[in-house]
């Protein structure tokens, strides 16, 4: 439904179609809208998808199908099915994972024999996984095996002939530990976890195409793997890189972390070149840096709770992701023409 719905039957106020009954058009992505009465009818009625308006429209042969043959996203047989299995099961509306507590559950047993398989809480997960597959676990691998892989995971790279000789005759139960924590304490974890942050912002150091150019934002990507070395709170590494040009007295390096993404036109034009974002899902970039704007200042009456705005961005995407992504899109952007420390 995000792919083929929501464009017209989303979060996007603006952009909202169908619903009748109801002043804002019909929303889909939520229960209440996709329940809603829309005068006698409704899209969904759980449990009935003979007397549910979304399962007649996406079934209809004439001009009322939908998507609109017009949107040129056709469903296929199988998510027509799918939709119709869903409304017969309840049409069940989960709150996004993010938001659900996590739960404590109990490992699964496993046969006695794998019990000297198991060194910590996640290993019976996976053991009862391997056994319920026919599989047994691997025995332990040697020394040096082990230490390059807990390199290359943690750090991304080799261990080096001392650090591996340092393991190899350190003799203590803890000497597998010891190297973790080790590894964990390197500057270079940052390096390896920024990776995937930068990956998603589209960080480069050059642009990519014609003469393939240097950029210059590296101060952009020192703050992510200073971020990740200091531990950063996942909060304040969002809310660093919306508006962290908005936070008085703001430091440098959140100065960095935003740059000036203040040009809502800006914004908007600059996605428009940029393929790959589906707009409707945005949220509204000008309006959430405006209420964090007013709740860094304090202000009483304005003052939202910074957990509730994640939500809001949450929500609609997966998506603390796509706005920070859009962010550090245009933010590449704004930062390629003010560091040129190399001079030019
Ligand atoms: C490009 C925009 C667009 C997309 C995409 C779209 N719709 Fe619609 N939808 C409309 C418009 C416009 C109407 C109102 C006109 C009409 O009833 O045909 C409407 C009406 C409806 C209605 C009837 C609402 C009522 O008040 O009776 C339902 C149900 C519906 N859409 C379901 C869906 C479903 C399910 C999808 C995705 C599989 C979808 N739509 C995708 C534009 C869209």
């Amino acid at each position: 439904m995000a792919d083929h719905c929501f464009a017209c039957h989303g979060p996007d106020q603006n952009k909202r179609e169908g619903g009748k009954g109801q002043a804002n058009g019909l929303r889909l992505d939520i229960a209440t809208g996709a329940k809603a009465d829309l005068g006698g009818y409704a899209a969904v009625v759980p449990g009935q998808p003979e007397h549910s308006a979304l399962i007649a429209r996406i079934m209809a042969d004439d001009d009322s199908i939908m998507p609109p043959n017009n949107f040129h996203k056709a469903l296929s047989v199988e998510q027509k099915q799918l939709l119709k299995q869903w409304i017969s099961q309840g049409a069940v509306y989960d709150q996004h994972w993010a938001f659900i507590p996590p739960k404590y559950s109990t490992p699964p047993e496993i046969l006695p024999k794998h019990h000297t398989s198991v060194s910590n809480w996640i290993d019976p997960y996976i053991i009862s996984k391997l056994e319920s597959s026919g599989l047994s676990p691997s025995p332990e691998a040697n020394r040096h095996t082990l230490i390059r892989r807990l390199s290359f995971d943690i750090i991304g790279l080799p261990p080096s002939t001392p650090e591996l000789s340092m393991f190899l005759t350190d003799n203590a139960s803890t000497a597998y530990e010891k190297v973790v924590d080790r590894l964990l304490k390197s500057s270079h974890f940052g390096e390896r976890m920024a990776t995937y942050w930068l990956d998603l912002v589209r960080y480069a150091d050059t642009n990519g195409y014609h003469a393939d150019l240097t950029w210059n934002v590296w101060p952009y990507r020192d703050y992510v793997i200073k971020a990740f070395n200091d531990n950063m709170p996942f909060d304040q590494f969002t809310l660093e890189q919306l508006a962290g040009d908005l936070i008085p007295n703001a430091t440098l390096s959140q100065q960095v972390a935003a740059e000036d993404q203040s040009s809502k036109e800006q914004l908007e034009s600059e996605l428009k070149h940029h393929q790959g974002i589906s707009k409707f899902r945005m949220p509204d970039l000008k309006l959430i840096r405006q209420e964090l704007k007013e709740w860094l200042q304090g202000i009483e009456s304005k003052k939202i709770a910074l957990h509730s705005l994640i939500k809001q961005i949450t929500v609609y995407t997966n998506a603390t992701l796509e706005v920070t992504y859009n962010a550090g899109y245009l933010t590449n952007q704004t930062r390629a023409l003010d560091y040129t420390p190399y001079g030019s």
